[in-house]
Order: C-alpha cells, then sequence, then structure tokens
C-alpha cells in the first residue's frame, strides 16, 4: 500500500485564496486591511529567510506589512518600547517578534510584553491559557498546531474518538496540540497521549495510533514497524542532515529529513505529510489566519 500525501503546500494555496477573498471583502465593507508586524533582531540566516516569506505572503494577500529590522545589541528595555509602540498602533493586529533572540534580551520577557490580542504567534501565557480552555475562548492557535489540525481535518481524516499519539512536548507543537486534539468540537474530540525523551515504551504507544504527530526534532526517529497500517502521520520534523546542489537554482542547499523514516512508512500509512512540502508551509500560512482573525475581532465580526 502507498500513502495519500498530505501536501502542504496544496492545502496553504487553498486556504491563502480564502484568506485573500476574505480580505477583499472586509477591505470594501470595512475600509481596513490586516495589519502585520514583524520584528526580526539581528541576521541569523533562518530568521531572514522565514521573515522574508512572511512578508511576500502578506504582500500577495494585501496585508500592510511592516518589517522592523533591529541591530543584534538592541537593549532589552528598546525592544519592550518598540512592543509598547505597536501594542498601542491601531494599524497593527497581528506582533511578531522572530525567534530566537540574542542571549541578553530574555525571550519571556518580550513575549509576554506584546499585547495578547495582536499575539498572532499565539505564545502569550494568556493565550496559552485561552487554548487550554477550548471553544470560543480560543483567540490565536499557535500556527504549527493550527497548521496540523487543518490538514488532518482538510484531507479527511477522522479525529473523532480517534487514538491521537504526539511524540515530543514543546511548548511551540507537543503541548498545544495535544490540547487542541482532546477539546470538544470539529477536527479534535480524539483520545491523545503524549510521549516524550522519558516514555518507556515510544514503539508500543506509536503502534496504536491512528493519527501519529512527530515533533521530536530527531531525523528518522520513527521506524515502518511503529506505524499502525491506514494510520496518518504528520511530520513536524525539519532536521538539516546535510548539503546538495540544487538543480534549480545551482546553488548550495541543506538536505531536510523528517522525524519519520518516510520512504518506508509511506508504504505501511494511510496518508502522510513529505518532508519538505508538508507541515512547513502551513506555519505562515496559520501566521495570516490568525492575523486576520485579529483584525476581526477588532472590527467584532470574528
Ligand atoms: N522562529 C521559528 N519559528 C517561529 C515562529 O513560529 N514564530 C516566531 N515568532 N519565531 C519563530
Amino acid at each position: 500500500m502507498t500513502a495519500k500525501l498530505i501536501k502542504g503546500t496544496e492545502i496553504r494555496e487553498k486556504i491563502l485564496n480564502e484568506v485573500e477573498e476574505e480580505v477583499k471583502k472586509i477591505k470594501e465593507e470595512h475600509g481596513v486591511v490586516p495589519g502585520l508586524v514583524t520584528i526580526l533582531v539581528g541576521e541569523n540566516p533562518a530568521s531572514i529567510s522565514y521573515v522574508t516569506l512572511k512578508i511576500k505572503t502578506a504582500d500577495r494577500l494585501g496585508f500592510n506589512e511592516v518589517q522592523d529590522n533591529q541591530p543584534e545589541d538592541i537593549s532589552e528595555e528598546e525592544l519592550l518600547a518598540l512592543i509598547d509602540k505597536y501594542n498601542k498602533d491601531d494599524a497593527i493586529h497581528g506582533i511578531l517578534v522572530q525567534l530566537p533572540l540574542p542571549k541578553h534580551i530574555d525571550e519571556k520577557k518580550i513575549l509576554n510584553a506584546i499585547d495578547p490580542d495582536k499575539d498572532v504567534d499565539g505564545f502569550h501565557p494568556v493565550n496559552v491559557g485561552r487554548l487550554m480552555i477550548g471553544g470560543s475562548e480560543v483567540r490565536f492557535p499557535p500556527c504549527t498546531p493550527a497548521g496540523i489540525q487543518e490538514m488532518i481535518v482538510r484531507s479527511g481524516v477522522e479525529t473523532e474518538g480517534a487514538e491521537v499519539v504526539v511524540v515530543g512536548r514543546s511548548n511551540i507543537v507537543g503541548k498545544p496540540i495535544a490540547n487542541m486534539m482532546i477539546q470538544k468540537g470539529p477536527g479534535a474530540n480524539s483520545t491523545v497521549t503524549v510521549v516524550h525523551t522519558r516514555t518507556k515504551d515510544l514503539a508500543g504507544h506509536c503502534k496504536r495510533a491512528d493519527i501519529l504527530v512527530v515533533a521530536a526534532g530527531v531525523p528518522g526517529l520513527v521506524k515502518p514497524e511503529w506505524i499502525k497500517p491506514g494510520a496518518c502521520v504528520i511530520d513536524v520534523g525539519v532536521n538539516r542532515v546535510g548539503e546538495k546542489i540544487s538543480e534549480k537554482t545551482g546553488k548550495k542547499v541543506a538536505i531536510l529529513k523528517g522525524d519519520v523514516d518516510f520512504d518506508a512508512a509511506k508504504e505501511i500509512a494511510g496518508s502522510i505529510t513529505p518532508v519538505p512540502g508538508g507541515v512547513g508551509p502551513m506555519t505562515i500560512t496559520m501566521l495570516m489566519k490568525n492575523t486576520l482573525k485579529s483584525l476581526k475581532f477588532r472590527l467584532g465580526i470574528a
């Protein structure tokens, strides 16, 4: 059996088209567009490429996009003052501080300074709490888990009563996706197990999963014999395992490998996300959706 491929690149296009349509409609009816600021501190190459892609996506959707680049040596006080400025700016509905931040800056302090109603990353403790409560309390689900849930739902995988096993307990993926899948409602209502580095029988738990979400950051961790035949496998891992020359551009590019042994797993799973082109493209997509949602809350139409 060869699994159905769950392509993030295709789902991204559908969602972005939906967002674009809604932005046009809101602009016509209310005369405003979503405003998003991205604060980038320093020149981390991975951060620059993430932010560049975000700007391109926001521009395509007709957002008011503000790119605020700051030097590596900006002080914590200066960065807090910048966040305060955007918290008070009515044209800005989403504030994203690109992580990681330089070591002299307390990341927690910075994230906690963002107005929770503009925290489109969903990292502020208020939004973590809102997510935990669930239902209408939820404002901004964090982007990667929100993307995972969209992929599961849009590929027609049944979540109701499903055994979901999440490998990894990070604040950005493992904990929030587990929390989202246990909630009442469509695309959830699952029975969730979270496994991690101290779990005794990793393979045994994975074998029970109807939906296996792997966010461990260990290339090829999940072996094909850990996968239940027909299961939906979501591979969040993006591990750089080497470099190659791109056939398209002739430039050096990273060789990326997921946390799942894809070639063998696709013969057992019912559906599976590839790496790259699976979960990756969904994160920025959901950031756009959250920014639109923020504007809708402001207008009282969410
Ligand atoms: N750095 C890597 N991924 C992310 C993300 O989703 N949000 C922010 N703010 N920084 C990141």
